[in-house]
């Protein structure tokens, strides 16, 4: 890219060749297009640092040409999560190696500007969604064992994780990557596409516990009789689960703490799922089998709620978590009630994290059969857009009934 214009930038748009050697246009639009190009176009990034919650805007340094087996990729949309904001809240993220900030963001939607010589299967103009986890390059013998497990399932020292673990992520403008750590998106989902890494990490845990429930229960057990879905939290990845769950045309039950006229328990609504709020319902626990709960996916890593709900799981349910908290909630916990109707009931508590290959292409599945039928459900599940700048507070706080923010580049 350097020195030369790259063939996938739009027309109008400047190389940065061209924005090094500042405008060579001498009439007063051109000069004020290459003043508003060169703005839209700084390496800015959003990044955590150490020992501080405030992210922080960083400037980078312009993006190199892509080598022969690497693409250049332009970012459309970047999602905010519940990950980034505990990375601020940490006050010690994991930094690339001899770097002194993490450059944040993991959901992204991009779209291909230049593709290296080897490069096949990406082409400039692809729309491209990104993996977040990436092995890490290592010989030992550990490693080697480790080469033939799924991404997803590798101990923390075997990967990275771009915005998150030791790798800088997508919210600068350009970013480089390897076409096999990307997805390609069909243009018609570009509105939706945004939203495939956080689908991807609810189609896991659904994959898994199905997978599991086959193994104990025989071929085809969830299809027979479909589980009875109970979805803690109202969050990103709590909406996430139901959509994936209602894909697979399951029933189920949201629990939350928002009011019942709120707009995200509406939307829970639309989504043609119940709002449960307050206590478990006492029918549920007089008669779990007849009344209770197949799969629980808690996302809200509160222990209070785990609790609270374990008992309303019926027998050979499984009670997957998708959230976590970092700090101690509370200086003691009870578990005994958990424990014993877990052993009772057979019970698993399915610990799931990231994604695999598998749920990434699943979520671009479901997204593009529920673009036609779903549209405006889906895109309600986008409360926030921001351009880059105005996005650092909504990166470190959740305003009242937020599900996604998405900065818009
Ligand atoms: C991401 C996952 C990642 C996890 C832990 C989540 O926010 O969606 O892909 O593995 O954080 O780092």
């Amino acid at each position: 890219m350097r020195g030369e214009r790259s063939s996938g930038v739009a027309s109008g748009e400047l190389g940065f060749s061209q924005l090094a050697l500042g405008s060579q246009k001498s009439n007063l639009i051109g000069f004020l297009t290459n003043l508003k190009e060169a703005k839209r176009l700084k390496m800015r990034a959003i990044a955590a640092f150490p020992g501080t919650e405030q992210p922080r805007l960083v400037d980078l340094p312009e993006p190199v040409s892509p080598e022969s087996h690497q693409v250049l990729c332009r970012s459309l949309e970047l999602g905010i999560c519940g990950t980034d904001r505990e990375i601020l809240a940490a006050k010690s993220p994991l930094c690339p190696p001899g770097e002194d900030f993490l450059v944040l963001g993991h959901e992204s939607l991009a779209r291909v500007e230049e593709a290296g010589s080897a490069v096949e299967e990406l082409a400039p103009g692809d729309l491209v969604v990104p993996v977040v986890r990436r092995p890490r390059p290592s010989r030992s013998p550990a490693a080697v064992r480790w080469r033939r497990r799924r991404v997803d399932l590798l101990p923390m020292q075997a990967y990275v994780e771009r915005g998150i673990v030791r790798q800088h992520g997508f919210s600068s403008p350009y970013w480089l990557d390897e076409p096999r750590y990307l997805w390609k998106v069909p243009t018609e989902i570009a509105d939706l596409a945004v939203l495939t890494e956080p689908l991807s990490v609810a189609a896991k845990a659904i994959n898994e516990a199905q997978l599991l429930q086959e193994a104990r229960l025989g071929q085809g057990a969830w299809q027979e009789h479909p589980p009875r879905v109970l979805i803690t939290g109202l969050g990103p990845i709590a909406f996430a689960a139901l959509v994936m769950a209602r894909a697979c045309r399951w029933p189920v039950w949201v629990w939350g703490r928002d009011e019942p006229d709120s707009s995200r328990a509406e939307l829970v609504r639309d989504w043609g799922a119940q709002y449960l709020h307050g206590p478990v319902p006492q029918q549920v626990l007089k008669n779990v089998e007849e009344h209770g709960f197949d799969l629980m996916l808690d996302c809200t890593g509160a222990e209070e709620v785990v609790i609270r709900f374990a008992p309303a799981v019926a027998s050979c349910g499984v009670i997957a978590w998708l959230g976590s908290r970092q700090q101690l909630q509370g200086p003691e916990v009870v578990i005994t009630e958990l424990i014993r109707v877990g052993l009772v009931r057979n019970h698993i508590h399915l610990g799931c994290v990231n994604a695999a290959p598998r749920d990434f292409q699943e979520a671009l599945e479901v997204l593009q059969r529920l673009a036609s039928t779903s549209r405006p459900l889906l895109k309600r599940l986008i409360t926030h857009r921001v351009p880059l700048e105005q996005s650092l507070e909504l990166f470190h706080r959740r305003p009242p009934q937020t599900i996604k923010v998405v900065v818009e580049f």
